[in-house]
């Protein structure tokens, strides 16, 4: 079985001072609960900072993005060389900087690769707008982005894959724990035809989208869906501490 984890996606939320903030209210509680990786994702500028407080304790951090390249002309961007000596993970291809910044599905991919290069694991999101989902073109639109993002990927290449229906971000409308399932075990096909049936076992795969204290247990309570990555709940350290905790209860033998 795939480790169970719980990602906090902290967006562009968060000063230095309140990074550190949000970090002690919830640490102490989150580093107890056995048998889960929690990973904390602040902006680029507190991810030194975030990982000073935790080191030493079962928490984990990650970046929200990277470069492809490790260094050059690319004026803004922070590559996986820069990120590999802060940070375990990287969140990649997230639908935000898909369709706010134009991330295509090869840039992902050359993403994929450059963390994977680095040693960091990449959480790879994924997911369909609702107009596709109404169109019925779900499985189809997330098959392309799994397969493009893993294509030429190790079988020994450590990933992690989040579900992520863009209509269900932000948006308080869920995705049922049906629908989550489906997608979710998708997903692990599609990781075990790019990296073998032995690696799908193992690879966390989340589900994300309006995740919150009382719909958790819905989709940790399926057999595909790992934990979750969780957005506006993983700002209020009471909710995510319960989301974390619940994904323990239902996941950790
Ligand atoms: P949300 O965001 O939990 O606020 O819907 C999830 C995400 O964007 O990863």
């Amino acid at each position: 079985m795939a480790h169970p984890l719980v990602a906090a996606n902290w967006k562009m939320n968060t000063t230095l001072t309140e990074a550190e903030a949000l970090v002690r209210a919830e640490m102490a509680e989150l580093g107890a609960l056995d048998g889960l990786d929690v990973v904390l994702c602040p902006p680029f500028v507190s991810l030194g900072r975030v990982a000073g407080l935790v080191k030493g304790t079962r928490l984990h951090v990650g970046a929200q993005n990277l470069h492809w390249e490790n260094e050059g002309a690319f004026t803004g961007e922070v590559s996986a060389d820069m990120l590999r000596h802060l940070c375990k993970y990287v969140i990649v291809g997230h639908s935000e900087r898909r369709q706010l910044f134009g991330e295509t599905d090869e840039m992902v991919s050359r993403k994929v690769k450059a963390a994977l290069a680095a040693d960091l694991i990449p959480i790879l999101c994924v997911g369909e707008v609702l107009e596709e989902r109404e169109q019925g073109r779900a499985i189809e639109v997330v098959t392309t982005q799994v397969r493009a993002a893993l294509e030429g990927v190790a079988s020994t290449d450590r990933v992690v894959v989040a579900y992520e229906p863009v209509w269900a971000i932000g948006t308080g409308l869920a995705a049922d724990g049906a629908a989550a399932e489906e997608m979710c075990g998708l997903a692990r096909q599609l990781v075990a035809e790019a990296q073998g049936e032995g690696a799908a076992k193992y690879t966390p795969i989340l589900y994300g989208g309006s995740v919150n204290p009382d719909n958790i247990s819905q989709y940790v309570g399926q057999p595909n869906v790992d934990g979750a990555l969780v957005g506006g709940a993983s700002l209020k350290p009471d909710q995510f501490v319960a989301i974390a905790r619940a994904t323990a209860e239902a996941r950790v033998a």
